[in-house]
């Protein structure tokens, strides 16, 4: 606990409150575009920006608009964007290999973000809703996500990924042993440099609707996926979580969604003082803008939200409000 203030009136809090020079001595966090990572769905065309009904304000861009945001990022001053592709029905299977298709359009974006762009750091998902004829995470088999076979094939993405430039790669299907065999794969191949940013602490969440809607997933998703992301009744298990995978060698761990799992972020970085991040998921974004766009909410909710992360112990988020918030913040 901290120091018990002297009684009033010797102590009057309000004394420190009463200017912005004052606030900003004693202000405790900061939140700068250098916290900031911007997620960004890719689709196929030349000259394409395609909205997102359930997210406004959010396109799918072609390979060619993505690498122009990554452009308006990096001069934001936003250090990551992190890609999801928008994969057209006809390429989704039972085995999900256009997952680790060398040129498939993630890794395309990745190349070309890369070429033109290199300060930026390029993040990637690694998880096979994209490419899955059945919108889940791993492969299906009689109605069952099946652990070892699923990974096996998110070590052949992973490795695509790091091959095409990727700086940081997202394992998000929460598969048992993913983090380890990406990570011996990657050091196999010679990628000893490629870090790994865990999603750790992955909810079954109702929050990620919008990001269904995004990437093509929710037509496709038959029943729900809490046979591998976490209960959200759950804390101890979340710290289980980001234990197994530091142990495999994540450089940094995820806690999914955001705002409603600020207490997890906290304990996760509390207790084990890694770099933590918490992804502002697409529901949490949708949510705050069309309050903003009915005018029920100033857009300085982004910032006040964003700076809660920062207050929980997050070295960053993933939020889709990157570019809006570096720009209020410039
Ligand atoms: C894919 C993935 C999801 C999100 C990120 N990676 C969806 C899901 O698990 O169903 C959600 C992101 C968001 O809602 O913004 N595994």
């Amino acid at each position: 606990m901290p120091a018990l203030p002297a009684p009033f009136p010797a102590a009057r809090p309000r004394r420190l409150r009463k200017s912005p020079a004052l606030r900003a001595l004693v202000r405790e966090n900061v939140l700068t575009a250098g916290d900031l990572i911007w997620p960004v769905f890719v689709r196929d065309g030349d000259g394409i920006e395609e909205p997102v009904a359930s997210m406004p304000g959010v396109n799918r861009l072609s390979v060619d608009r993505a690498v122009a945001a990554a452009r308006m990022a990096a001069d934001l001053g936003i250090p990551a964007i992190c890609l999801f592709p928008y994969t057209d029905p006809a390429l989704k299977t039972l085995l999900c290999e256009e997952s680790w298709n060398p040129d498939n359009l993630s890794n395309r974006a990745i190349r070309a973000i890369k070429a033109a762009v290199p300060d930026i750091a390029v993040m990637t998902d690694i998880a096979l809703d994209p490419y899955n004829i059945n919108g889940h995470d791993g492969i299906v088999r009689d109605g069952v996500i099946v652990n070892d076979e699923t990974v096996a094939a998110l070590v052949k993405m992973a490795l695509a990924q790091a091959e095409a430039g990727a700086d940081i790669l997202g394992p998000s299907d929460m598969m048992d042993g993913r983090v380890g065999a990406i990570r011996a794969a990657l050091e196999t191949a010679g990628h000893t440099d490629v870090a790994i940013m865990s999603y750790s602490a992955k909810y079954a969440s109702n929050f990620y609707g919008p990001f269904r809607d995004a990437v093509g997933a929710s037509g496709a998703l038959s029943g729900d996926k809490n046979t591998y992301q976490m209960d959200p009744a759950n804390g101890d298990e979340a710290l289980r979580m980001v234990a197994r995978d530091l142990a495999e060698g994540a450089d940094m761990v995820m806690v999914k969604p955001g705002l409603p799992y600020l207490d997890i972020c906290t304990r996760v970085k509390t207790e084990f003082g890694v770099p933590t991040f918490a992804y502002q998921v697409s529901g949490e974004y949708a949510m705050m803008q069309a309050a903003i766009a009915n005018g029920w909410l100033s857009d300085k909710v982004i910032l006040e939200s964003l700076l809660a992360f920062k207050r929980a112990g997050c070295d960053g988020i993933l939020t889709y409000f990157a570019p809006h918030a570096a720009r209020l913040l410039a």
